[in-house]
């Protein structure tokens, strides 16, 4: 048989083990995986000396993200080009909209942008910040009608995005009814806006004073609480960009307690720290987001989780803001520089420099964190995550010998700086496809803009 694609003597990483091999592929989907190889296609990719990796899942990313005054600076086609080029095939992107709009109109408006621009495949998580009789209807619609499996919390941004626990409470009891999986942004509002309100008093205005204004006690009581609510309604729940051990081992000790908590690091915490938010003359507000970075003794906290399997899976919490014209609207105050850091297209590539060269994970954890935990947590597996006979043909043909720098230069995403300039880069995903279409190579966008799908979880 003659298969549409074959790649060919690459080091395939499936569910069972890594072998070399062959994989065929028919139309969208893996049809023959091959130990010793030996299949023949009209179209043959030479993989011989690179791995070969189920597509990268991101299960964490904003694209289009109206917040603190401004608007994320991507659209879906600059954020999903970056994403492929970097490896990633799927992103799940956080729906966030403002506390009057209503969940269908969010929902709507997102979903629409996504199929006008999207290169690759995506899907949802839907943040709960109005939470009404209306909303309440329709989150169980969107649930049931668009394959909704995910809504977002944010325990955190008083006055915005901010759920109050009344509603938590409430809507943990309907996540648990439905199904559905609540991911959350654990601090604590309250606490965070009376430490930034006395720093700015104090005169303490620069992108330094961020992370002591929310400080790592505030975050692990933040995982607490949502655990605690966890316990009481039997919720699953999902802590998205975890930044300190105290927070993961808070985490640990309510799943030790019953409670179904799955845990998520993001690539800027597991490689950036606090002394690049110090930076001088205002560089340091590139690096505020929230939780903020912490101190450099955090990073083995998290690989460490990572290595244990107390931290499941690896996203990139996208949230591209310019320095200029953006960040720089907090001048004067750090509460209003606009909160993110980018890294759609470099998270695999810093996951494999600062992860798998230096011994902290091996392949097959980052190819788990990445890829095969994201698609199982939020119910894509094996459509997506796997090299498996049956599933997409998502497929990331790497290079792990490739040595070059992080640069802005090579970055797909519009925004005006690279959270990781400078640094070296060991590997990068030599050829892409999605769903059995090459899409890119060697650090180049070569699908077609709009290709991309939703996927209904
Ligand atoms: O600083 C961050 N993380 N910005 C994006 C919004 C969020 O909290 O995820
Ligand atoms: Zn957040
Ligand atoms: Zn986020």
């Amino acid at each position: 048989m003659t298969y549409d694609t074959v790649i060919k003597n690459g080091t395939i990483y499936t569910p069972e083990g890594a072998f070399v091999g062959d994989i065929g592929i028919n139309g969208e989907t893996i049809e023959a995986i091959q130990e010793g190889g030996g299949i023949a296609g009209s179209n043959e990719i030479d993989a011989t000396g690179k791995c070969v990796f189920p597509g990268f899942i991101d299960p964490h990313v904003h694209i289009h993200l109206p917040f603190m005054g401004t608007n994320s600076i991507d659209d879906h086609a600059s954020a999903t080009q970056a994403a492929l080029v970097g490896g990633t095939t799927t992103v799940i992107e956080m729906i966030c909209p403002g506390p009057d709009d209503e969940p269908a109109a969010a929902f709507a408006e997102w979903k629409s942008l996504a199929e006008a621009g999207a290169c690759c495949d995506y899907t949802f998580h839907l943040a709960v910040v109005r939470f009404d009789d209306i909303a309440k209807t329709q989150l169980r619609e969107v649930v049931e009608n668009e394959g909704v499996q995910s809504f977002k919390v944010f325990l955190a941004y008083k006055g915005a995005l901010n759920i109050s626990d009344e509603n938590l409470l409430s809507l943990m009891k309907l996540a648990e009814e439905l199904g559905v999986t609540i991911t959350a942004h654990c601090e604590n509002a309250d606490a965070v806006d009376s430490m930034q309100k006395q720093l700015i008093s104090e005169g303490k205005t620069g992108p330094e004073w961020h992370e002591p204004s929310r400080p790592r006690m505030v975050e692990a009581g933040g995982v607490n609480h949502l655990c605690e609510f966890a316990l009481r309604t039997n919720a699953s729940v999902y802590i998205v960009h975890t930044s300190c051990g105290v927070a993961v081992d808070k985490a640990m000790e309510a799943r030790g307690r019953g409670v179904d908590v799955t845990v998520e690091a993001v690539i800027p915490h597991l490689v950036l720290d606090k002394s690049y938010a110090e930076r001088p003359d205002f560089e340091g507000a590139k690096f505020v987001m929230s939780p903020p970075l912490r101190d450099a003794s955090e990073h083995d906290a998290l690989w460490n989780g990572l290595a244990d399997g107390s931290i499941s899976t690896i996203g990139t919490d996208h949230a591209p803001f310019n320095f200029n014209g953006q960040k720089d609207m907090g001048k004067d105050a750090f509460t209003l520089i606009p909160n993110g850091i980018p890294s759609i297209q470099e998270r695999i590539d810093l996951v494999h420099t600062f992860g798998v060269c230096t011994g902290k994970i091996d392949m097959r954890r980052m190819v788990a964190a990445c890829s095969t935990q994201p698609a199982k947590t939020f119910n894509m597996y094996p459509q997506k995550g796997a090299l498996a006979v049956g599933s997409d043909a998502d497929i990331v043909v790497y290079d792990p010998s490739f040595v070059g720098t992080f640069t802005q230069e090579d970055s797909l995403s519009k925004i005006d700086y690279c959270g990781y300039e400078g640094m070296e880069r060991k590997g990068r995903a030599d050829v892409v496809l999605l769903r059995g279409q090459v899409v890119a190579e060697q650090g180049t966008f070569v699908g077609s803009e709009g290709s991309g799908r939703y996927i209904s979880r």
